[in-house]
């Protein structure tokens, strides 16, 4: 083995930098799903606490990391790049849900999902790119949503900072292209996660509605719509994602998960019959 943990006569191992792993979260299960297909994995949160599993484990390398910050995300790309000598893969996997109707919610609150989901992820990339681009190779991860094929009520911050992550990440696929990176859209369905948890939890400091009061069980509905009987589990999710993502030439666009399908079809549909089929479902 060399000082950056290389064996001599094997390809070095990939390393991958994934935000947001804290324990029954997506982000978790792709370190895992990852670390199985023996790459090196960084394995960030916000606390080194909610990782508390991954902790003891070779396998893993265990940072704390908040894309909100330019500090944090800086001060642990360099550690990763000292300590390994590169960043194979980036997965902007770090998001938070925002629910409530956009006429009366917060600004922070949508402020607070923009800051996450799309400028979070575009602070990481930003980041890397630099070193991906000295080796001319690298692949970037942006976790989308199918939530952005087809934008009902009540989650319309979060449905529209997705949307504008897959623009992100097609312009990105294009400029990057030139230098050796590739950029996927991991477009997840329902997963098992901790997501409506952590809704329902910002939803909870929010002030009452005004004209939307008759709407708050349908809101507060919204925020465990993906989390519900048919929700697919997170380390199949993670298993097929991981998959598609080490390919020698992974796709533009890969979705898996209960309701990709529909979403898709979703999208397609004319608008009408997508309003009333998203009325019935979201009580809007
Ligand atoms: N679950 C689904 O059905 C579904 C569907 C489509 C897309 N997605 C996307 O999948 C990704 C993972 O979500 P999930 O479902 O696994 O939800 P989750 O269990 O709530 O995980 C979200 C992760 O993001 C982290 N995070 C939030 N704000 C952060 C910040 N400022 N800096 C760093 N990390 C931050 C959370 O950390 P804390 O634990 O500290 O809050 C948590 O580790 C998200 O991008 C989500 O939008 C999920």
């Amino acid at each position: 083995m060399d000082t950056r943990g290389h064996d001599e006569e094997e390809p070095p191992k990939p390393v991958v930098l994934i935000t947001g792993c804290s324990t029954g979260g997506i982000g978790h299960a792709l370190a895992r799903a990852f670390a199985e297909k023996k790459c090196r994995v960084v394995a960030t949160s916000r606390s080194r606490s909610s990782m508390a599993e991954l902790e003891h484990d070779q396998r893993f390398f265990l940072e704390e990391l908040d894309v909100q910050s330019d500090e944090s995300v800086r001060k642990v790309v360099d550690a990763v790049v000292d300590k390994y000598g590169r960043i194979d893969v980036l997965v902007n996997n770090a998001g938070v849900q925002c629910v409530g109707p956009l006429a009366e919610a917060p600004l922070s609150a949508i402020q607070n999902t923009f800051d996450t989901n799309v400028f979070g992820s575009l602070r990481m990339v930003q980041a890397v790119v630099p070193h991906m681009a000295t080796k001319k190779k690298g692949k970037i991860v942006n976790i989308g949503s199918v939530a952005a094929l087809a934008s009902g009520p009540w989650s319309g911050a979060y449905t529209a900072s997705k949307a504008a992550l897959h623009a992100l990440t097609d312009t990105l696929r294009l400029e990057l292209g030139h230098f050796g990176i590739d950029v996927v859209n991991i477009v997840p369905g329902a997963i098992k996660s901790n997501i409506g948890d952590s809704a329902i939890a910002s939803y909870n400091r929010m002030p009452e509605w005004k004209l939307f009061k008759p709407f708050e069980a349908a809101i507060r509905d919204r925020a465990y719509f993906s989390q519900k009987s048919k929700t697919t589990p997170t380390d199949e999710f993670a298993i097929s994602t991981v998959a598609a993502v080490l390919k020698e030439k992974p796709p533009a666009w890969f979705t898996y998960g209960h309701y990709s399908t529909v979403m898709a079809i979703m999208y397609h549909l004319p608008i009408s019959v997508r309003d009333f089929v998203l009325k019935k479902a979201m009580k809007g």
